[in-house]
């Protein structure tokens, strides 16, 4: 199984960035634990700032992936875009989130993704990247 791990921006600055909402976690130590828990999953990682390339990076995944797990960032609450990426795809993609983002700013309570993903996760710290794996292992052994 194939699952795909996409960031958005500023996620590259996990570890230091806002330490008391994100935590210090980086993600390649993220990535390496995932990758130890789940040894029967290739894992694929990805990050941009730029929205367009985060577009370009989905749409080259069609076909070549068996669920992809997007913490779109900030581009969650603003890109119709990504939603319309997302929608065209055939794999499903599970909305992460480090942070509880409805105990958050009202500005981060709307995701225009949510609807385009097959579900959400939000607020278990790092650990939403590996219920989000989870949860992608689960559909696909449903699936077949
Ligand atoms: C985030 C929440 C977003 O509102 C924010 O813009 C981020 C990170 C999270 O993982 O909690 O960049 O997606």
């Amino acid at each position: 199984m194939k699952i795909l791990i996409v960031n958005g921006p500023n996620l590259n600055r996990l570890g230091s960035r806002e330490p008391g909402i994100y935590g210090l976690t980086t993600m390649e130590e993220c990535m390496e634990t995932l990758r130890a828990r789940f040894p029967e999953v290739e894992l694929e990682y990805y990050q941009s700032n730029v929205e367009g390339f985060l577009i370009d990076r989905l749409q080259a995944a069609e076909g070549c992936t068996d669920g992809i797990v997007l913490n779109a960032g900030a581009y969650t609450h603003t890109s119709v875009a990504l939603h319309d990426a997302i929608r065209s795809l055939s794999a499903p993609v599970v909305e992460v989130h480090i942070s509880n983002v409805h105990g958050r700013e009202e500005f981060r309570h709307r995701s225009l993704i949510a609807a385009a993903c097959q579900g959400v996760i939000a607020g278990f710290g790092m650990d939403s990247y590996r219920l989000g794996v989870e949860a992608l292992i689960s559909l696909h052994s449903t699936k077949k």
